[in-house]
């Protein structure tokens, strides 16, 4: 077993495929994952309740995104997207996520500048993407189960509006880092596109 730290970063918009990949990662290499886009969501939870961004961040503890269904709304991921264009907010979740990504024995991360600002010396970088139509299609496959009366207009509306916050704020933005490997998933089916992901970890680790 590798026990020196080694980092896999998964960044990309919303519905790319990012979250299905570092799963499927963390069980073939057997390393944790963290799921970063949680750590907003969970934030941006106790924010439509009522508390101040900076200390919902601040009280943060695992026990609040380790269930996640909560979170995983549509709602859930417009609040999350505001308090992720918060500075005091980014800074707040910094140190939480690096020291995640650092571990022995390796860790993936996914979410939108861990290859640039959490973990710019990451062993891998991936940046995965789809075409928005088709990001906006599984999305709603997604959600329609548990909302009935959404329609697939207003769930690509909606990533429109949250993958243009994300990648315009000033802090932090969601980028491809320089050295990250583009992984376009708009015409793999899932298992081809974990498999492009195995490989290029796998040429990494050698
Ligand atoms: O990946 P997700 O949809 O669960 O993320 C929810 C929001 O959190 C997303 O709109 C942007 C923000 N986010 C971020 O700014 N930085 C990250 N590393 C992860 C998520």
């Amino acid at each position: 077993m590798n026990v020196k730290p080694f980092t896999i970063a998964l960044d990309g918009p919303a519905a790319a495929g990012k979250g299905t990949i570092a799963r499927a990662l963390s069980e073939h290499f057997s390393m944790p994952h963290l799921d970063t886009g949680l750590l907003y969501r969970a934030v941006g939870y106790k924010v439509s309740q009522g508390k101040n961004p900076l200390q919902a961040a601040i009280d943060l503890t695992e026990g609040d995104f380790a269930n996640p269904s909560q979170l995983r709304t549509r709602i859930a991921g417009e609040h999350a997207s505001q308090v992720a264009a918060m500075p005091e907010v980014r800074a707040q979740l910094l140190e939480f996520q690096r020291n995640f990504a650092r571990r022995n024995g390796g860790a993936i991360l996914d979410g939108r500048d861990i290859g640039t600002v959490i973990c710019p010396d990451a062993e891998v970088k991936l940046f995965v993407t789809a075409d928005d139509r088709t990001r906006a299609q599984r999305r709603f496959d997604e959600l329609w189960p548990n909302d009935p009366t959404l329609t697939y207009d207003a769930v690509f509306a909606d990533l429109q509006k949250r993958d243009a916050r994300d990648a315009s704020r000033d802090d932090a933005p969601m980028a491809q880092a320089d050295d990250a490997l583009l992984l376009d998933t708009t015409k793999l089916a899932i298992d081809a596109a974990v498999a492009a992901a195995v490989r290029f970890v796998q040429e990494k680790r050698t």
